[in-house]
């Protein structure tokens, strides 16, 4: 029968490398200044969170989502050995997208100089979740016969929309910029532990305002209502979150689905070679590992570099341990996911 594998996997990530005593110093066009603007330090934030440094794109040079997955799914493709032209359709999980609408994807297949072609392109707004629900509709895709050629990106440009003040401090230090990205395809195998073994998607709309970015809003006339110089209305422009309500769901949710996986697969950790979770916090992770039992030598994690790029998180883990000589091809990952939304997810796939 018709199964999913993973042809080729690949990220990319800005150059510029922020540390936490950098952050502080940064204005909202992230140029260091003199004095403190954000107060926050290095300590605080690698005790609650683990996280060192994240990357950012450099400002003014007119740097989008789009562009960042278009580095990402150019390592992809050449890991699979494939060209642009080969791809017959596109899923992009992002939260941060280059305008509001048309959807991201499209900037990336105009970028990728296949518009021509006239390939299907997703957007899907699934958050820290996107990934592992990207995965599951390109499973679906092409165990179906629909798509032969599935380019799967997650990619956040999250520098631009972040508050560079002590408002902001407690969302701001979490994210980082990146893009990560997998192209999949079909293969005929009686095996059902290869390649794409396991997808779940979940969601609790009950969550929606624990963790939200407005901008706008279109029930009310006019659906913008920015003034610069009001503290309370142009706080609309950045993330907004319940810490502890996500944390404490994040945990939950991440626990559920690996223990879910786990038995709806009939797997052991004998089986998984890695344990790979959304990055969104160094220390929701290692409660998910001590809650699900998981080995400690098995759990891939990579946000004290990176910070929370949300949609990449996973395959830019991944990609991150490849290159480190740790991850192979052929080996088995269990990656469970918590986003906003609530969504949360969890697939078991071979390298
Ligand atoms: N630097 C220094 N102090 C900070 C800070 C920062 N970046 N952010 C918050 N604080 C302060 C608060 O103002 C508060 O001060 P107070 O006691 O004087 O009022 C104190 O630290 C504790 O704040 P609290 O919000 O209770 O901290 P916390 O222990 O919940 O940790 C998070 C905050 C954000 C690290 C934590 O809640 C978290 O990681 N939640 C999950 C977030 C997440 O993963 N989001 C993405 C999900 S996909």
């Amino acid at each position: 029968m018709i199964r999913t594998q993973i042809l080729g996997l690949g990220s990319y990530v800005p150059d510029r490398i922020v540390t936490n005593d950098e952050l502080t110093f940064l204005d909202e066009k992230h140029i260091r200044q003199d004095t403190v603007q954000t107060e926050t330090n290095d300590a605080w934030i690698q005790q609650r969170t683990g996280i060192k440094a994240r990357r950012y794109v450099p400002i003014g040079e007119g740097v989008a989502t789009s562009d960042l997955a278009l580095e990402a799914a150019k390592h992809a493709l050449a890991d699979a050995g494939l060209e642009a032209k080969d791809i017959d359709c596109i899923i992009l999980g992002t939260l941060s997208p280059d305008i509001h609408f048309p959807g991201t994807a499209v900037f990336l297949q105009k970028k990728l100089g296949i518009s021509s072609q006239g390939c299907a392109c997703f957007d899907i707004r699934q958050q820290c979740s996107g990934f592992v629900y990207g995965m599951q509709m390109a499973d679906a895709f092409i165990r179906t016969g629909m798509y032969k050629r599935i380019l799967l990106v997650g990619a956040e440009l999250h520098s631009h929309s972040l508050d560079f003040t002590t408002r902001g401090r407690d969302v701001t230090v979490l994210f980082g910029d990146g893009a990560g990205a997998m192209i999949l395809g079909p293969m005929e195998s009686e095996d059902p532990r290869s390649g794409v073994m396991y997808t779940a998607a979940h969601a609790d709309g009950n969550g929606a305002m624990d963790l939200y970015l407005k901008i706008f809003e279109i029930a009310k006339a006019p659906y913008v209502n920015y003034d610069a110089r009001d503290r309370d209305e142009n706080s609309t422009k950045y993330p907004q979150m319940d810490g502890k309500r996500v944390f404490l769901n994040a945990v939950r949710g991440m626990v559920m689905a690996t223990n879910t996986a786990l038995a709806k697969t009939g797997l052991t950790w004998d089986d998984i070679t890695w344990f790979v979770p959304h990055q969104a916090n160094l220390r929701i992770n290692e409660k998910v590992a001590e809650v699900a039992k998981i080995p400690a030598e098995k759990v891939l994690n990579s946000i004290e570099f990176y910070g929370n790029t949300t949609a990449a998180t996973v395959p830019l883990t991944i990609d991150h341990w490849r290159k480190a000589g740790k991850v192979k091809r052929g080996d088995r990952i269990l990656s469970a996911v918590f986003g906003s939304g609530f969504t949360w997810g969890a697939a078991i796939f071979t390298l």
